[in-house]
């Protein structure tokens, strides 16, 4: 039996919540096979994202030593949970609850299932579960960013003088003088582009550049040149002023916008389009899958992001692991250019498993819940890797098989090595992988992927 360390946050706002937490202790002591090592002391801190007039919660953490696996310890939680009269309301997410028990970290443990995300997506943005870690556990390395419990909390206690209102600017020559005058004040520039239409997992990119730099600069462009299908491009929501309160929430420092023209002053022919030419070549790995069925996709996104590198002069800008060819793309582009540094960040997701991704917005709700069945596809996938198969031919099979029943039409459902790539299905065993897959359903484009190798997202 392996035995690792596992930790867990917990919180309670109903009832005698001072009671249920210490009742929550003796019933992780209670458990097989469990030991706890340590409690923090309980604090009270205000409820995050409820209702206005929540009642406040009592938080804090528990240390144990276990050898329940991932899946076990976390049915066991819930079961705690509910002994302690918690309801789970469907689809609610921030209902006053007598105990909530969340699994922060198991072991290295690095699991994305539906249900299981491990290490916990969120504990690193939250004060209420690093504050009574950093108490017990403060070496504890939140695998996902490879920081400990210590220096995840330095990253979201910036310190006040280093909060600024956000500028928001509708002229991108205006932004490059905004950001040039950063750059002078000696401050740490973390870059975030975007389409706007933001949403939760937009908002995790630029949270993570706030914390980890002076300024988070975001850009909001719907970018003409990467779009193939005028009906997406003209469908396209687009609310600057929204987008600019939501990032200003997340600790944004400027957010700008501009139209194609000012992007490209002088540049533009008679029909106000970029003459071929003066597109980027998006190299080889923007070849094959999303490069297939979005031709000059690609070509696009490299022109848009290196006139905004260009603009922005970033000391390191952040990218989603959702747009995984893209993020490949971004990455040889910065390397040619000598940087920035590109950070990939984790998909964020719903709760269902999909996800997250602006076009969602469109999906009616049958097709909204009919779309799981991508994420679900990659977990099946993700699981026959871990069962040891790695031939590559194989992976893809069960990805697909694992995808037929469902009501999506599919593009592609393919397996690639994520550093070799190739245009075509590669065949024969893979020493590392990843699923992705591109499917249509009520009109809308929707594309995920998975590691299956569980490597985090990375560094480049
Ligand atoms: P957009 O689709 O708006 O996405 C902006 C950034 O947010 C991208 O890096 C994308 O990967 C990331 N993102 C979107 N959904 C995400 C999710 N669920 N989890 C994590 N990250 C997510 O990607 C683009 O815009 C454009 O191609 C752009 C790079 C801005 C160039 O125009």
């Amino acid at each position: 039996m392996t035995v690792v360390r596992a930790a867990i946050a917990v919180g309670s706002n109903l009832g005698d919540r001072a009671a249920t937490l210490d009742g929550a202790v003796a019933a992780l002591a209670g458990l097989p096979n469990t030991r706890v090592v340590a409690r923090s002391r309980w604090r009270e801190t205000e409820a995050v994202g409820g209702a206005a007039g929540a009642p406040r919660f009592l938080n804090g953490a528990v240390l144990v030593e276990t050898g329940l696996g991932p899946r076990e310890l976390l049915e066991r939680l819930l079961s705690i949970e509910a002994r302690a009269g918690r309801v789970r309301t469907p689809g609610l997410r921030d209902e006053p609850r007598t105990l909530d028990l969340d699994l922060v970290a198991h072991g290295r443990a690095i699991v994305d299932e539906p249900g299981l995300t491990l290490p916990h997506p969120r504990a690193e943005e939250r004060l209420f579960v690093l504050e009574p870690l950093a108490e017990i556990a403060p070496d504890l390395v939140l695998q996902r960013s490879g920081r400990n419990v210590l220096e995840a909390l330095a990253r979201l206690r910036p310190p006040a003088t280093q909060r600024r209102a956000i500028r928001a600017l509708e002229r991108p020559a205006e932004a490059g003088a905004a950001c040039q005058a950063l750059r002078a004040e000696g401050a740490r520039i973390g870059f975030v582009p975007t389409m706007g239409a933001l949403h939760e997992g937009h908002l995790e990119l630029v949270r993570r550049a706030a914390r980890e730099n002076d300024a988070a600069v975001v850009s909001v462009f719907v970018n003409p040149l990467q779009f193939d299908d005028p009906t997406d491009f003209a469908r396209y929501p687009r609310d600057f002023a929204a987008d600019v309160r939501l990032v200003a929430g997340a600790g944004a420092a400027l957010a700008f916008t501009g139209t194609l023209a000012s992007f490209f002053p002088g540049e533009l022919d008679a029909q106000g389009r970029l003459p071929a030419e003066r597109l980027l070549d998006p190299g080889p790995r923007a070849l094959g899958l999303e490069g297939q069925y979005r031709p000059g996709h690609f070509a696009g996104v490299a022109t848009i992001v290196a006139r905004l590198l260009d603009l922005v002069e970033p000391h390191v800008a952040y990218f989603g692991e959702k747009d995984f060819q893209q993020t490949l793309v971004v990455k040889d582009l910065a390397r040619a250019r000598g940087g920035p540094p590109i950070v990939v960040c984790p998909t964020s997701r719903e709760p269902s498993g999909l996800a997250r991704s602006s076009r969602n917005e469109r999906l009616a709700a049958a097709d909204r819940a009919e779309a799981t069945a991508i994420h679900a596809g990659l977990c099946a996938a993700r699981q026959a890797w871990i069962a040891g198969e790695r031939d590559a031919t194989r992976l893809a099979a069960t990805l697909r098989a694992a995808l037929a029943s469902s009501r999506l039409a599919l593009e592609y459902a393919a397996v690639r090595d994520p550093e070799l790539w190739s245009a075509g299905d590669p065949d024969g065993p893979l020493e590392r992988a990843v699923a992705l897959v591109a499917a249509r359903i009520g009109g809308v484009r929707l594309i995920d992927n998975l590691r299956l190798d569980g490597e985090a997202a990375e560094w480049s």
